[in-house]
């Protein structure tokens, strides 16, 4: 049974509504725990001897497999079921959004006109990147963009409640689980470092940057977003924890803050959803803003380098049926090399594994996970993969 924080903004599920999004939240653990890891058995029984036979030799490559897969009708079956659950998933949030969507709305705008901690700075000026704007990354209907009513709230709310469900819990009843594991790194690998000024890039509803504030209390945080709907929704998220956070409709790739003005950049889960030219050119400004010794974390999902084929093929589901066009290509960069290629200087590039959610949460206390799979993918609460670098 899942059981998020309540906030000022957080739609809340009527008793038929919650039955239904459980239902969904069971039903995607069964489809990913129980029927989609049949396609193993699929590929070694029939697929692969038919491939063997034809080109007398084994796959090479993830695309050699998932273009011999797509044809195999119990593939076709788990891959179906996922998208449908997907969609469905996020068609339940988004009917107990729009039945409350007048008050949500209300409630973001009195609280951003009341006294506040924080911040919200809009721009009207802003042209939301291609690679945001015309995609609904994850199936969330609209995206991260839809602006679909004045002063609209939807896409934060989605991903706030959606996601929560999607990952079945697994980032915290406060969904904050991303921002705890980032502090714990942080902890690990640079034990003395304080920082006074933060800036997150591609903050969605805040939740990442509430859970950093909480370890460095005197911090001064920044979050931006290119979406309004979720800047809004998360400014007052955040305001009705009273955590003060500053959120600003930017780009990563264009940063309107001063050359050496933050000690610490954080950019979580965020590269697998642009275009490789933006990836380059965040890591560039993000280059800019750091004051020298300042330091650069990314997380993500881990590369495939290293992968055999068979386990990149089925982390790569995401790619072709979830929405994620930038998924496949993220996950063979060499972010090694796009930080050099920002100035970073290779020596203090470090790259590996480090506390996962589900370390964090339970060190926090904050919830117990399964920690199996979700999704298309084996990705579990473990090891989260983490790239950090020093300016
Ligand atoms: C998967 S979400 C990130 C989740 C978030 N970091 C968290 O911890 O909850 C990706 C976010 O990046 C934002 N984004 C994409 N391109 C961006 C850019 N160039 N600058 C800033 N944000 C961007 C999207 O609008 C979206 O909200």
């Amino acid at each position: 049974m899942l059981h998020q924080d309540p906030h000022a903004v957080l739609p809340q599920s009527s008793v038929n509504e919650a039955a239904r999004q459980n239902f969904l939240n069971q039903l995607g653990k069964h489809v990913l725990n129980e029927i989609t890891p049949g396609n193993k058995a699929a590929y070694e029984k029939r697929v692969l001897p038919k491939f063997k036979a034809k080109e007398g030799r084994e796959p090479e490559t993830r695309h050699e497999i998932r273009k011999a897969m797509v044809h195999d009708p119990y593939y076709q079956m788990t891959s179906s079921f996922q998208r449908t659950v997907q969609e469905m998933m996020w068609n339940s949030v988004d009917d107990t959004i729009q039945r409350q969507l007048p008050e949500l709305i209300k409630t973001a705008k009195d609280i951003r006109e009341g006294e506040t901690v924080g911040s919200l700075t809009l721009d009207q000026d802003f042209e939301i990147p291609a690679y945001v704007a015309e995609n609904d990354h994850h199936c969330m209907p609209g995206g991260y963009s839809g602006d679909l009513v004045e002063d609209d709230i939807t896409a934060g709310a989605l991903y706030d409640k959606g996601a929560y469900i999607y990952t079945q819990g697994l980032f915290g009843t406060r969904m904050d689980g991303i921002g705890k594991a980032t502090a714990l790194m942080l902890g690990r690998e640079f034990p003395d470092f304080n920082p006074e000024k933060i800036l997150e890039i591609g903050c969605t509803a805040g939740a990442a940057s509430t859970g950093i504030k909480g370890f460095y209390p005197d911090a001064e945080i920044h979050a931006i977003d290119v979406g309004p709907a979720v800047l809004r929704y998360g400014h007052a998220r955040a305001e009705s924890f009273g955590i003060p956070i500053h959120f600003h409709q930017m780009s990563g790739e264009d940063l309107k803050f001063d050359d050496e003005s933050f000690d610490l950049v954080n950019c979580g889960a965020t590269f697998h959803e642009m275009s490789r030219p933006a990836v380059y050119n965040v890591f560039k400004e993000t280059y800019r803003v750091l004051k020298p010794g300042g330091v650069f974390l990314m997380s993500e999902l881990p590369p495939y380098d290293g992968m055999d084929p068979w386990m990149q093929f089925v982390k790569d589901w995401d790619t072709y049926n979830n929405n994620e066009p930038f998924w496949g290509t993220m996950h063979e960069m060499d972010f090694a090399e796009v930080a050099e290629a920002a100035g970073f200087d290779p020596s203090k590039y470090w790259q590996g594994f480090g506390p996962g959610i589900a370390e964090a949460n339970a060190l926090t206390n904050a919830v117990e996970v399964q920690n199996k799979k979700f999704m298309g993918s084996t990705r579990g609460g473990g090891n989260a993969w983490y790239a950090h670098m020093v300016k």
